[in-house]
């Protein structure tokens, strides 16, 4: 196990009804804030106008910016810096998944820089400030209610680029499992897949003696597989949609990384995917990560074969242990197309014309590599693509 600082400061604010007490959370912070959210399903489920109503119980003013699309736009950050520097706006709620999370934490980055706010994605800039944030989170999926992290889609290119900073750690989030019970199915599919990818980033990797933190990975993603499941039997299953929301946010708080060192390239790969397509950042996932698993398993058989066993209870075959990893693997797929995703680039339309544009876009031409388990060229990235059509 490597040496480790871990400091993770969002607060986390758990439970049924929670999100009547966002006025008070604020209110330490600001008094004139930016509220940002979605396309719409905040009004059609009533959180919106319960959100409004304790923010005035607080006597908190606001601006409101909604529209976020799923792959948030920069175009749409940009907005919202220029109404945080023209109104002097002090803080950003998001109201909403991953996306409107994401869009909420570049303005917060760009409300307090002179630049452009794409500088921090493009690396040209490191954050040294940004305003603070908080959440209410919609869908259990990409861990950005506590994550350093935002990932924002530059309409000009196809980019999807993300930036991290500890300065993008949300002042709290509130995560009310009951929230969840407007998701769509198809979305559920998508999150379920998100949370169980960053916990099989953190899983696969070359740090030995990781005993403690692998078995809190395996016990996270047996929770999201026995209960993800449940919740498309019945979606408003309270008791399901806690566990996986509490696990959403655990498989990407940072706790399970401490003392090792994740992977990311299949992370890496989906951005290219979701970039060019706006394809959900899930559905990429699917169809990525078993395909990144067919490629690299050989480097290290003994953990895909502990993943297999522990993970999803394949039995294990003693005198072949390149058939126990596949059979992993494979488990791996079939759970994901039970919970309605597919897992090839062909199911969702994308052709193989343009495998090579995102394995050069993704490796920057050659010039770096993707994830850290094995580290991939742009020809890796382009076999792992073709693995996936
Ligand atoms: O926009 P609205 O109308 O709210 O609809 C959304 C959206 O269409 C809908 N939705 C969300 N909550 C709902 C709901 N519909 C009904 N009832 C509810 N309760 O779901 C759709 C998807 O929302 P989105 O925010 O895009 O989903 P998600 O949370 O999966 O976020 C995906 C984004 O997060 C990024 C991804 O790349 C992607 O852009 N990620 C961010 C990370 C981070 N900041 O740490 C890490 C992740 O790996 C990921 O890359
Ligand atoms: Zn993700």
């Amino acid at each position: 196990m490597q040496s480790f600082e871990f400091n993770n400061p969002t607060k986390i604010i758990f439970g049924l009804d929670q999100e009547n007490k966002v006025g008070k959370e604020i209110a330490p912070y600001s008094r004139k804030i930016l509220l940002h959210y979605g396309g719409g399903s905040i009004k059609m489920n009533g959180l919106y106008d319960r959100v409004v109503a304790a923010l005035k119980d607080e006597g908190i003013e606001f601006v409101e910016l909604g529209g976020v699309q799923p792959n948030p736009r920069l175009s749409l950050v940009r907005e919202g810096v220029d109404i945080c520097k023209a109104q002097g706006l002090s803080f950003v709620l998001a109201v909403g998944g991953g996306s409107v999370i994401d869009s909420a934490k570049a303005i917060a980055l760009g409300a307090l820089y002179e630049g452009d706010v794409w500088d921090f994605y493009t690396g040209k800039e490191t954050p040294a400030a940004a305003l603070p944030v908080g959440t209410i989170l919609t869908i259990p999926a990409a861990g950005s209610e506590s994550s350093t992290g935002s990932v924002i889609t530059n309409d000009d290119g196809q980019w999807k680029r993300p930036v991290n900073s500890d300065l993008l750690y949300p002042k709290f989030s509130i995560l009310n499992p009951a929230l969840a019970f407007s998701l769509p199915k198809y979305q559920i599919g998508c999150g379920a897949t998100d949370i169980l990818a960053h916990l099989m980033e953190r899983y696969f990797t070359n740090v030995e003696h990781v005993e403690f933190t692998d078995r809190l990975i395996e016990a996270t993603m047996k929770t999201v597989l026995h209960n993800v499941p449940k919740i498309l039997d019945n979606h408003t299953d309270y008791d399901a949609w806690a566990e996986v929301m509490w696990a959403g946010t655990i498989a990407h708080n940072n706790l399970l990384n401490q003392g090792r060192v994740g992977d990311w390239g299949s992370h890496d790969i989906e951005h290219e995917i979701s970039g060019i397509y706006d394809v959900a950042h899930g559905a990429g996932l699917a169809v990525v990560f078993p395909a990144w698993m067919k490629y690299v398993h050989k480097h290290d058989l003994d953990r895909f074969v502990q993943f297999a066993v522990r993970v999803f209870n394949v039995e294990q075959d003693f005198k072949d242990k390149e058939e126990t990893a596949l059979r992993g693997i494979r488990a791996l797929e079939e759970f994901l197309m039970r919970i309605g995703m597919q897992v090839r680039l062909s199911g969702l339309g994308i052709l193989d014309d343009r495998l090579h544009e995102m394995a050069r876009k993704g490796t920057q031409n050659d010039t770096i590599t993707l994830g850290n388990f094995v580290p991939l060229g742009e020809k890796d990235v382009y076999e792992i693509l073709r693995l996936a059509i």
